[in-house]
């Protein structure tokens, strides 16, 4: 749906900060029912100020291109931690695991409880809790992003004929059957998550392609087997948190991500197994200092690269009620883009805002979030 770049906006007067920018593809963004629905779920996302949800800053379209622009969070995403951690042969720590869930749990209690100018719910359901969303900073902070993305995601999927690939993964079984989803959606979500976490392994099997049974299949399915026994303190009480938040009938799931977190604090305390962001970033530090390091210096030398970059202008999406100050955008032509690796993240042209994207409220009179 999108591809994702690292740039840099700067203001006037000389301040610059990190931004994510996500394009989304230009036949989608040239489909006037997907631009709208983004546009919908977008300018939800934006009202999200939470530390442990991705700051929306911005939508906009450049050149017909819609893109959103967002908070950089300076880490790994879940997967890749996972993966680095296989690589070097380090485990997660079960504590750290925990806090990864209990973080996320308290992004997703403020964005399901948010409410419209009237106080009256919103009901918003991220619709994608999975690893490649919680995104994990160096500093162990633990971040839910692409909160408002997932419905035009799947919209994606049916315009581009694509079927539902890994995100099936992570799907509550109402949600692999299409129904309409509520908070308890995202609970199942990341009752998968937590699942994975403590046995080691994907809760579903990847199938190989015309393979059966799909993803789509096996979360429809639902069926969760006994964790395997890690010898933790009191695991009777943790399995059955797990199996409440992965429970088939939603109506015997968690009725809120409060709940569950209730349980998983009592659990935690109990069992022990506290800790820290701070002491998480610690540990997070001390195992991948190579991986900070080298993450710093390649963005270093993009940004360098990025000091030649012609200009460009980036037009407010929608009607603003003030007439904007079009914040100029440089992106060098694709042709000699700097594709510098970070990551998972292209770094590519510099982004240059007046006024700078200061905070979600400060875009929305400029940019109409
Ligand atoms: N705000 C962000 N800060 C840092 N990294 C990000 C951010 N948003 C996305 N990423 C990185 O880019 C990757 C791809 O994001 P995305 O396009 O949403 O794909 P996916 O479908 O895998 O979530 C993420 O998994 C994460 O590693
Ligand atoms: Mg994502």
């Amino acid at each position: 749906m999108a591809e994702i770049y690292l740039a840099r906006a700067t203001t006037e007067l000389g301040g610059a900060r990190l931004t994510v920018v996500k394009q989304i593809r230009p036949e989608l963004s040239g489909n006037e029912k997907f631009a709208e629905m983004l546009t919908v779920e977008a300018k939800l996302a934006a009202r999200l100020n939470h530390a442990n949800i991705v700051q929306v800053f911005d939508l906009g379209r450049h050149e017909n291109v819609l893109f959103i622009a967002m908070e950089y969070v300076e880490g790994f995403d879940l997967n890749e931690l996972l993966r680095r951690c296989a690589r070097a042969h380090i485990p997660l720590p079960v504590d750290f695991a925990l806090l990864i869930i209990m973080e996320a749990l308290r992004g997703l209690s403020y964005a399901h409880r948010l409410v419209d100018d009237r106080g009256e719910a919103i009901g918003l359901v991220h619709r994608d809790v999975s690893p490649s969303n919680v995104l994990i900073s160096f500093e162990g902070e633990v971040k839910l992003c692409d909160f408002g993305i997932a419905r035009a995601n799947d919209m994606a999927d049916l315009l581009s004929d694509d079927v539902i690939k890994g995100k099936a993964g992570y799907m509550s079984p109402e949600q692999a059957f299409g129904e309409p989803l509520d908070a308890r959606a995202d609970l199942f979500a990341a009752g998968i998550v937590l699942w994975e976490l403590l046995a080691g392994r994907k809760l579903y099997r990847a199938p190989k392609e015309n393979e059966k049974p799909t993803l789509l299949d096996q979360a429809r399915a639902a069926v969760i087997p006994d964790l395997p026994s890690r010898g933790l303190p009191d695991e009777s009480v943790l399995n059955g948190i797990v199996r409440r938040a992965l429970a088939r009938n939603r109506d015997d799931r968690y009725a809120s991500a409060q709940q569950m977190l209730r349980d998983l604090e009592q659990y935690v305390g109990q069992a022990r197994l506290m800790a820290s962001p701070i002491r998480f970033g610690e540990w997070l530090r001390e195992n991948f200092e190579e991986n900070v390091i080298a993450l710093r210096r390649s963005r270093e030398r993009a940004a360098k690269a990025l000091q030649q970059g012609p200009a460009a202008t980036v037009e407010p999406y929608g009607t603003p009620p003030p007439p904007p100050t079009l914040p100029p955008w440089n992106p060098p032509p694709s042709s000699n883009r700097p594709r510098t690796p970070l990551h998972n993240l292209v770094p590519t042209w510099r982004c240059t805002s007046p006024s700078g994207f200061s905070s979600a409220s400060s875009s929305s009179a400029s940019y109409g979030l």
